[in-house]
């Protein structure tokens, strides 16, 4: 009968072999971890067609968002400007800047400027805009200082466990509706008893229930 486990030299190729198993789990592990959404989306940020910046537009030069993202007080879906709302400046300035050309070229032909959408939500999540930004939730609470980014990452990890965090405790963050675009906003001292009041006059209950985010 041959021996299952032999000792000595022959034990070698069993014992990598047991080795390269458990560092096969470590990598699966590894990648399971880096490729949960925490990992593949956070700090996302693709090149765009025209490298338009919000540290110019909505830092300096202090555009409001709703001044581009019209909609988003109204729908579920934050809107982009179309290519009219950039050639309201730049028929006047920057008119011959190399950067751009898409713009010009976009206006010319009557072709929207093909941006690269930076956030995503999977189709089985149901979400809507409108209902977050009129009961205090501010843009920068999910996407960040954009006031000082050339170029937009994402910097939440939109996952349910991050809605629902918020969803279960929403008095630590929601700020007053008029400070909902508002870039750096600070939050008075006392802002949680604020909140707290308010949610009980308001009757905000941000849902739990699978089907309130889920059809
Ligand atoms: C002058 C127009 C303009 C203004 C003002 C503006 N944006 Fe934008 N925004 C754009 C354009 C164009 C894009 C698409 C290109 C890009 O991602 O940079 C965009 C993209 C974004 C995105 C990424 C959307 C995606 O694909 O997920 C976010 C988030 C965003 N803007 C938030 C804001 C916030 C917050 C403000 C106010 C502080 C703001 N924007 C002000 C024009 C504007
Ligand atoms: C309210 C006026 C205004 C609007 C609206 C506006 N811009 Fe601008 N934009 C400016 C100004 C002012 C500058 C800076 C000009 C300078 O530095 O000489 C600028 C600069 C730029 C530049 C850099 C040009 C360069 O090469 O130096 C780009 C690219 C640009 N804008 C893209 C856009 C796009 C795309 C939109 C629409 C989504 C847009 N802008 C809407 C006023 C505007
Ligand atoms: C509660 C979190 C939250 C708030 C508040 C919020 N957003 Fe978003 N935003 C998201 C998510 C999530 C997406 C991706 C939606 C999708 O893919 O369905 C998104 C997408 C966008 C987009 C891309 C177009 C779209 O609708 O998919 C723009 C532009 C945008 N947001 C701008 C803004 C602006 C401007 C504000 C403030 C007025 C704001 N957002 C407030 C979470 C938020
Ligand atoms: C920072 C806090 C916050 C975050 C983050 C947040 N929500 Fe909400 N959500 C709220 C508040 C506040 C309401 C309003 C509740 C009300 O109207 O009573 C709400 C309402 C909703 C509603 C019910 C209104 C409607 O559109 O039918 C849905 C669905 C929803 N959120 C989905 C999401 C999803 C999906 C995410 C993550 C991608 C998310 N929320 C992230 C605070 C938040
Ligand atoms: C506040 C909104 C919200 C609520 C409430 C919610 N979900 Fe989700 N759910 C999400 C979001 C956002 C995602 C997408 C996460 C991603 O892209 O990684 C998701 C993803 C999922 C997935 C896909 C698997 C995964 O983890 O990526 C399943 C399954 C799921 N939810 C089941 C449920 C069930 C069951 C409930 C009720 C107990 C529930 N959800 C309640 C927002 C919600």
């Amino acid at each position: 009968m041959p021996q299952l486990f032999p000792k000595g030299a022959n034990a070698l190729p069993i014992l990598s072999l047991v080795g390269a198993l458990a560092g096969g789990v470590v990598l699966v592990g590894l990648v399971w971890y880096y490729f949960s959404p925490e990992y593949t989306d956070v700090g996302y940020a693709p090149e765009q067609p025209v490298p338009y910046s919000h540290r110019l537009h909505a830092g300096e030069l202090g555009l409001d968002c709703r001044y581009c993202h019209t909609s988003v007080e109204r729908f579920a879906e934050a809107n982009l400007p179309p290519t009219e709302t950039c050639m309201n400046c730049h028929e006047q300035v920057q008119t011959q800047a190399l950067s751009l050309q898409p713009v010009r070229k976009s206006w010319a032909e009557d072709t929207p400027v093909e941006w690269i959408k930076v956030n995503f939500l999977p189709d089985y999540v149901h979400f809507s805009h409108a209902a977050h930004v009129n009961n205090g939730v501010g843009c920068e609470t999910c996407h960040g200082r954009v006031d000082l980014m050339d170029v937009v990452s994402q910097v939440e990890p939109l996952s349910m466990g991050w809605c629902l965090d918020c969803h279960r405790n929403p008095e630590e963050q929601l700020r007053p509706d008029e400070a909902a675009t508002v870039m750096g906003y600070e939050h008075p001292a006392d802002f949680m008893e604020r909140n707290a009041e308010r949610i009980a006059r308001e009757g905000i209950r941000p849902p739990l229930n699978c089907s309130a985010c889920h059809y």
